[in-house]
C-alpha cells in the first residue's frame, strides 16, 4: 500500500520546524527515527510504561499513542530540551541526581517530563497528587521513594522561571 507523507508544522523544544511525516508513524517513532531525538525512550509502545513521555501543548502524553500527523500546530518538549544549556542540568534533573533517583536511567526521561507537566499545573502538589501524576511511569530499579523525593525537592527548590518555557 502506498502512503503519502503528511506536511506538519510544529515547535520542538522551542524551535519551529516543518517536516513531512508518514501518516502511520507515531510521534515516538518520528522523534527517534525521523529526527534522531533518542532521549525519548521506547518501552512498551502501548501506553503502559511512560518511557516515551513528552510534553505536548503543556500536557504529559505518551508519544507512542500520538500519530505523527497529529503534531501539526503543536508545541512539543522532549528531554533534550529540558536543560537550558548543554552543561547545566535543569533543577528537576539536578534533583533526580542529588536524590539518587536514577539508576539504569531508562525511565528517567519520562519521569522528568511527567514532573515538568505536574509542576506546570501544580507547584505545590500533595503527596497523593504527586504519586498519581507519576503512576503512568514505571521504574524497575531505582525504587519510587527516591523519585518521589526528587520531585518534592524540585518542587520546593525551583523558581517558576524554570518552567516558563514549557508553557509556550
Ligand atoms: Fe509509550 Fe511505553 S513506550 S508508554
Amino acid at each position: 500500500m502506498v502512503t503519502t507523507d503528511v506536511a506538519v508544522k510544529f515547535t520542538l523544544n522551542g524551535i519551529p520546524m516543518e517536516r513531512d511525516v508518514p501518516p502511520n508513524w507515531t510521534l515516538l517513532r518520528f522523534l527517534r527515527d525521523g529526527l534522531g531525538f533518542t532521549g525519548t525512550k521506547c518501552g512498551c509502545e502501548i501506553g503502559e510504561c511512560g518511557a516515551c513521555t513528552v510534553i505536548f501543548n503543556g500536557e504529559a502524553v505518551n508519544a507512542c499513542l500520538v500519530l505523527a500527523p497529529q503534531i501539526d500546530g503543536a508545541s512539543i518538549w522532549t528531554i533534550e530540551g529540558v536543560a537550558s544549556s548543554g552543561r547545566k542540568l535543569h533543577p528537576i534533573q539536578q534533583a533526580f541526581v542529588e536524590c539518587d533517583a536514577v539508576h539504569c536511567g531508562f525511565c528517567s526521561p519520562g519521569m522528568v517530563m511527567s514532573t515538568v507537566a505536574l509542576l506546570l499545573h501544580n507547584r505545590i502538589p500533595s503527596n497523593a497528587v504527586l504519586k498519581e501524576s507519576l503512576a503512568g511511569n514505571l521504574c524497575r530499579c531505582t525504587g519510587y521513594l527516591q523519585i518521589i523525593e526528587a520531585v518534592r525537592k524540585a518542587a520546593e527548590s525551583m523558581d517558576d522561571m524554570h518552567l516558563e518555557k514549557f508553557r509556550r
